[in-house]
């Protein structure tokens, strides 16, 4: 069944876009944490998404991507009624939900839209959940009208001042864990210096504290090893293993290194197919 653009829209002009997908199967399966994985043409690279949120009724999957590379600038260039070759998931495994009272969900940058399905879930299943979410401007923030619709507190950080507290999410967290004593989980989602500076805001008050990691992927069923990160000392693979993982255990300059490997070869890529 042909996986069909139902509706795409300009989130930040030319940076970050939203599209609905048609994926009735995946739409049914998928569980918050979830991620798929696309391929644009045959011999194209294959890049995981985190699903932002699901309409089973419907049979659509919604994704937000930004433009980075030369993946996401050729998915960029398709428009409602376009086809997407591949679509692959549900993978990963889903957030785990136990209701454990207050849960605060921090996103960062484009990593608000992938928060924005575990926050639901924690909703769905009873938590009080309160969002933290930032961008370095008011105009780069994402979902928060979305998130308003059933957090029960959302607050925002900007880097630049231009809404809400001025400077990281992490500083909004470190406010609100101090205040609050009865907050039984944090989840982070976002760039890794977010992620690992999430970890180390909440690793004095001894909060579980989860990260959904964000390395490069290939085959996202656990046989290339692209996905590898060391999680307490351990081997993981983010694709089967993941990409939800305890943060505290994480290593995070792994996981900032093997990000970078390809950064030469992604650029002269990009650099190719914009010429
Ligand atoms: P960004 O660099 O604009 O940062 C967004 C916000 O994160 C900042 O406003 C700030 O509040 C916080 N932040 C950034 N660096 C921080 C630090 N050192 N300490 C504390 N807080 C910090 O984000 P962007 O340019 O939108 O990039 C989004 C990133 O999220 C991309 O790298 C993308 O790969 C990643 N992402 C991750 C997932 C995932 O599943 N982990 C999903 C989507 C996107
Ligand atoms: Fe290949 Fe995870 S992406 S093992």
């Amino acid at each position: 069944m042909p996986n069909t653009i139902v509706k795409k829209k300009g989130l930040i002009p030319g940076r970050v876009s939203e599209m609905i997908i048609s994926a009735p199967e995946i739409a049914t399966k998928a569980r918050p944490g979830n991620f798929v994985v696309l391929r644009l043409s045959p011999q194209g690279e294959r890049i995981p998404l985190t699903i932002a949120d699901t309409d089973p009724q419907a049979g659509t999957i919604t994704i937000v991507y930004m433009v980075l590379g030369k993946t996401t600038a050729m998915l960029e260039k398709l428009v409602q009624g376009d086809d997407i070759l591949d679509v692959c998931g549900p993978l990963g495994k889903p957030t785990r939900l136990d209701k454990v009272g207050t849960v605060i969900c921090v996103g960062g940058g484009t990593g608000i839209a992938a928060m924005h399905h575990i926050a639901k879930g924690h909703h769905r299943v009873g938590n009080r959940v309160v969002a933290i979410i930032g961008a370095r401007s008011k105009d780069l923030l994402l979902f928060e009208k979305e998130l308003a619709s059933f957090c029960d507190e959302v607050l925002v950080a900007t880097d630049d001042g231009s809404y809400g507290h001025k400077g990281f999410v992490t500083e909004v967290l470190a406010k609100r864990l101090a205040q609050d004593a009865h907050v039984g989980e944090v989840v982070g989602v976002g760039p890794v210096p977010m992620m690992r500076a999430v970890a180390e805001t909440t690793r004095p008050f001894k909060v579980r504290t989860i990260v959904s990691l964000n390395p490069i992927m290939v085959d996202g069923i656990g046989m290339c090893g692209a996905c590898r990160v060391t999680v307490g000392g351990k081997t993981r693979f983010a694709c089967v293993d993941g990409p939800e993982f305890d943060a505290h255990s994480v290593d995070f300059d792994e996981l900032m290194r093997r990000l970078g490997s390809f950064r030469e070869q992604e650029q002269a890529s990009y650099n190719t197919y914009c010429e």
